[in-house]
């Protein structure tokens, strides 16, 4: 496994599989200047694969597909049928915003997807509609509801959101009260050259948990016995067991507890950019050398590997937030959450 200078090593890779989305959440992209990566530059799935393949020789265990929304790109699902049919032992992984997944989930759970990761901000339509632009909240709630039928495990990502969604706490405590799912709230991250992040809408994950426990009691989670993420590969969030019912907890807290020196990921965009770190634009481009007929797979994982070993701590690069400058000038939607 490849692993950096601050001894973190690199197991966890997620690759963008588009910047296109049929959302348009306030907090992830300004609509106003909506740019699209031009097709001719997006990765194929072929090149995905040899990415992939690559990461996994150099010690990648698990992969996470995101957007944009991978599910508006064409043949996703075939893709990652593909995927799992190559890469069995491949711990492979979705983030969705799970308008378009009702149909799919008998696909996914035939091919041992048992868990997927939706983003759900809101319990209300005419919010969902504020937020995303779209009127979308109930295909959202029929394809949560239909994962959870297949008993597919679901983790829902809600962007916690001071003055939009802090005056749902209660609606959401309830909701994972009576249903088997992991809730958990991400800070907003000043991400993208024109975000709209700024001090007001910020909701710090401690004020998240004390409002919590005076709903209902919190057991923390040990990330090892966790039934979603088990072992080396866990992700950032912290979670809680909520001792009277049947769902979990948990929060992600980028900018007020950053989880940096455990950090174990590479990123990867939709146009073929290797990201090192969410927090800096520094990229190295996989694109030109997927393409050209002289280079092949020893270089792309020489690359891959230098990316890995050079990976920055990004908290420090988060103090620019407090100068109200977003962190990195690329767009959530083309890095991939
Ligand atoms: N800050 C925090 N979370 C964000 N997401 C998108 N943009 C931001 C942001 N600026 C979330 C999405 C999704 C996940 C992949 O990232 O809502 O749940
Ligand atoms: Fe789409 Fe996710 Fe961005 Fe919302 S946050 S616009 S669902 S990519």
């Amino acid at each position: 496994m490849i692993t950096d200078q601050y001894g973190r090593g690199v197991s966890y890779l997620r690759l963008s599989v588009t910047d296109r989305c049929n959302l348009r959440c306030f907090y992830c992209r300004s609509c106003k200047y909506l740019k699209f990566i031009p097709h001719q530059n997006i990765l194929t799935y072929e090149e995905m694969f040899k990415i992939i393949q690559a990461g996994i020789e150099l010690g990648i265990q698990k992969v996470r597909l995101t957007g944009g929304e991978p599910f508006v790109r064409r043949d996703f699902l075939y893709f990652l049928a593909r995927l799992r049919h190559k890469f069995p032992f491949l711990d492979l992984r979705v983030t969705t915003n799970g308008t378009l997944i009702t149909n799919k989930v008998l696909a996914l759970k035939d091919m041992g997807i048992n868990c997927i990761n939706i983003s759900l901000d809101t319990l209300k339509p005419e919010k969902f509609q504020e937020i995303t632009g779209r009127d979308f909240y109930h295909q959202v709630r029929a394809g949560i509801d239909r994962c959870l039928e297949e008993n597919i495990r679901v983790k829902i990502n809600i962007v916690a959101l001071k003055g939009v969604n802090d005056n749902e706490l209660e609606d959401f405590v309830q909701f994972a009260l009576t249903h088997p799912v992991d809730i958990r709230f991400i800070e907003f991250m000043p991400i993208g050259g024109r975000t709209m992040w700024n001090r007001d809408f910020y909701w710090p994950a401690k004020e998240i948990i004390r409002a919590v426990e005076k709903i209902t009691p919190l057991e923390p989670v040990n990330f090892k016995t966790s039934k979603c993420s088990p072992g080396s590969t866990s992700g950032p969030a912290r979670i809680f067991d909520l001792k009277e019912g049947q769902g979990r907890l948990g929060v992600i807290s980028p900018l007020s507890d950053h989880f940096c020196d455990r950090c174990n990921r590479l990123r990867i965009t939709p146009d073929g950019k290797l990201r090192a770190c969410l927090f800096s634009d520094k990229e190295y481009r996989l694109l030109p050398l997927l393409r050209s007929p002289k280079l092949g797979p020893v270089q792309l994982k020489k690359v891959m590997e230098r990316a890995g070993r050079k990976k920055p701590l990004g908290y420090n690069l988060l103090s620019r937030e407090k100068n109200r400058q977003s962190v990195c000038q690329r767009v959530m939607s083309s890095i991939g959450g």
